[in-house]
């Protein structure tokens, strides 16, 4: 039988030169695509998490709304959003993090979450971790406890998970 985690990686699809040249962007529709490689990656994190003692789940615009969404749900939690700048109505909390070039900023509401909740935070990359440390800081804001910062996909060599541990979040991820 194969190993769930290497039937995720062999779904990715890289395609080169995108968005720009000399970027190979890791594409998840073909994981999300295959109904078996998709329950496949949500039964991951569903064993992983299913004995944590987890309140919320957040995930980020815009790739991990879609795993976040079905975790929430299967594992009887609710969702919250973490989004980009200017797309949610209510009162705002912003983390600004940086881009190759310029800034960027992702929103929570500021009612998203109340003191001393449990949250995993969850997107479908880390490449540079700024998204996510940026997140993770929102969270910690508000008075959460970021339990882990999880995502499909690790880029390690953009460091991204290791700066995500500098700073003291646990990571998990399912393949590199
Ligand atoms: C991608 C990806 C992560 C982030 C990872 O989203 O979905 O959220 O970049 O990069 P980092 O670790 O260097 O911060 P992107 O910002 O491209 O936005 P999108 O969801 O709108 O495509
Ligand atoms: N895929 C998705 N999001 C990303 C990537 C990628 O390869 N690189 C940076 N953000």
């Amino acid at each position: 039988m194969i190993d769930p985690h290497q039937m995720v990686f062999n779904a990715i699809r890289s395609v080169p030169d995108w968005p720009k040249p000399g970027i190979t962007f890791r594409d998840i529709t073909p994981v999300l695509q295959d109904p078996r490689t998709f329950r496949v990656l949500l039964d991951i994190f569903v064993y992983r998490y299913m004995r944590e003692r987890l309140d919320l789940i957040a995930g980020i615009d815009a790739r991990g709304f879609i795993v976040g969404s079905v975790l929430a749900y299967e594992l009887k939690l609710g969702f919250v959003p973490v989004r980009k700048k200017g797309k949610l109505p209510f009162q705002t909390l912003a983390e600004e993090y940086s881009l190759e070039y310029g800034n960027a900023s992702v929103e929570m509401h500021t009612d998203a979450v109340r003191p001393g909740q449990r949250v995993l935070l969850v997107d479908d990359l880390i490449a540079t971790g700024g998204t996510m440390l940026a997140a993770a800081k929102l969270l910690q804001r508000l008075g959460a406890n970021v339990v882990e910062a999880a995502a499909i996909i690790d880029l390690p060599e953009l460091g991204g998970s290791k700066l995500l541990r500098e700073n003291g979040a646990s990571v998990f991820t399912v393949c590199e």
